[in-house]
């Protein structure tokens, strides 16, 4: 008999995730009222594509400009895209409805998205001033703000600036998303360019699913995730269809809580932008993974081996290709197991560290699970069926079971992968961690500083 996390623990029945979507896979940003502020910094031309996703989502969504701003995006194209009108200074003045634009605009809204942020916006709402529409929004608005700025390197890195941004971080109920390196559109290559728009709309979809704070500020999280490859030649390896899409939002989403992340991982398939704003290992074999892995578990507070480990790799590298004559006896021979990194990583911890391991099954997850939950030592293991449609390797849909101390067993019932990974850090975050002070020192990635990578 085969157990499944929409069946209730243990109870037997067989719940597939096929036909209706259970209201838990529902999109997050669906029905949910995004207010969109715009500010003058010529990456607003990236806004109209933002908003249309939304909207597409099955979001409401509205827009408002400052003045600047509608000098660079089409209002005309917001509210066609919107299905809104979109709100300008001068519609706070010809507004005939009993309560002020900005009230209405800030009391409707469930969530924020300040996008760009320009340095006139930021210094106006920093300082209390109360001018144009979207700075009074801001001020009267009582819901999460997502906040990306964009500006000039010099402009971004000037100390007034650098301080006023340094002001917001201790705002409640502001997440902020740091700018990248990158081309500017000034031709300069530097810092300060936006975020985006697929950053965006998913730090607005961890935004509806976990809310505005940071409980993972001041801590190290170190993931591993994709899949890792062993070569039997220079043309052939053994591998498996891990994309590393779980590992890599689930790190996404400890960014979005304050944690500094070192994110090891095998090739991905994963759009590169998901990447952004996280510290980057990449690797091939399962030898590569593991050098970095030992080098960067001192620091970490928690770790997360989401990585699908290739499980036998060749004896000894062989550097010329085989004619395909005399692959049979190297398929058959000459291989080695791969040792346990999760094993490895359990015996070496520092104590207080917290380690979160998972385990892809087919047939009966639970009992399988239960098995290897005791055979490997890690403090959580969620444990997730990969032979169920919509689930498992390059879904977007996750569900398993979370194995935890004292045999607790959670299901965890199908999700898009993004609430799953919200889920996983809130149970990593339930357990006693080491406490932030006693870890190494590190300075937090979303305040737009870069933390020193620890590299091995
Ligand atoms: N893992 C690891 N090193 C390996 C194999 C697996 O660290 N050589 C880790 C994975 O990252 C995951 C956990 O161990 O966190 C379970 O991986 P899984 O592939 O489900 O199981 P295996 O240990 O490979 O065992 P089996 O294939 O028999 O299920």
């Amino acid at each position: 008999m085969r157990t499944e996390p929409g069946g209730g623990i243990e109870s037997g029945g067989r719940t597939e995730p096929g036909g209706e979507a259970p209201a838990s896979s529902a999109d997050p940003l669906a029905g949910r009222r995004v207010l969109v502020l715009i500010s003058g910094s010529i990456a607003a031309v990236k806004l109209p594509l933002v908003v249309s996703a939304l909207a597409a989502r099955g979001a409401e969504v509205r827009c408002a400009l400052t003045p600047s701003a509608a000098r660079l995006v089409s209002a005309v194209a917001l509210a066609s895209l919107s299905r809104h009108p979109c709100a300008l200074d001068d519609d706070q003045w010809s507004h005939r409805a009993a309560r002020p634009l900005h009230i209405e605009l800030a009391e409707w809204a469930d969530l924020v998205l300040l996008a760009p942020l320009s340095a006139t916006t930021l210094g106006r709402w920093v300082h209390g001033l109360a001018e144009g529409l979207v700075a009074s929004t801001l001020l009267a608005c009582e819901a999460p703000v997502l906040v990306a700025p964009a500006m000039n390197t010099a402009m971004w890195e000037a100390p007034p600036v650098r301080r006023n941004w340094q002001a917001l971080q201790a705002f409640e109920r502001v997440v902020p998303v740091a700018p990248g390196h990158g081309l500017l559109a000034c031709d300069r290559r530097g810092e300060g360019r936006m975020a985006e728009p697929e950053r965006l709309l998913l730090a607005l979809e961890s935004l509806a699913l976990h809310g505005w704070r940071r409980d993972w500020a001041g801590r190290r999280l170190l993931v591993s995730t994709g899949p890792t490859r062993e070569f039997l030649d220079p043309a052939r390896c053994l591998t498996n269809p891990s994309t590393g899409r779980m590992g890599v939002l689930l790190a996404q989403a400890a960014l979005q809580r304050g944690a500094v992340v070192d994110l090891v991982h095998g090739p991905l398939q994963v759009e590169p932008v998901l990447l952004d704003g996280l510290l980057c290992h990449p690797v091939v074999t399962a030898a590569e993974m593991e050098r970095q892995l030992s080098g960067l578990q001192p620091v970490a507070d928690a770790i997360v081996m989401a990585a699908a480990v290739a499980d036998h790799r060749r004896v000894e590298a062989r550097h010329e290709k085989l004619p395909k004559q005399d692959l049979q006896p190297a398929l058959s021979g000459g291989w080695e197991p791969v040792p346990d990194l999760l094993a490895g990583l359990v015996a070496r911890r520092p104590a207080g560290q917290r380690i979160l391991g998972f385990a892809a099954h087919s047939g009966d997850v639970l009992p399988q699970a239960r098995a290897k939950f005791a055979r490997k030592g890690c403090d959580l293991l969620f444990a997730n069926p990969i032979d169920l449609p919509g689930a498992g390797f390059g879904s977007a849909f996750n569900q398993g079971w979370l194995l935890g101390p004292g045999e607790r067993i959670e299901a965890i019932a199908p999700a898009p992968k993004l609430a799953v990974a919200h889920r996983l850090l809130d149970a990593l975050a339930g357990l006693p961690l080491r406490p932030p002070a006693a870890a190494p020192p590190h300075r937090a990635a979303a305040d737009g500083t870069r933390p020193a990578a620890a590299d091995p």
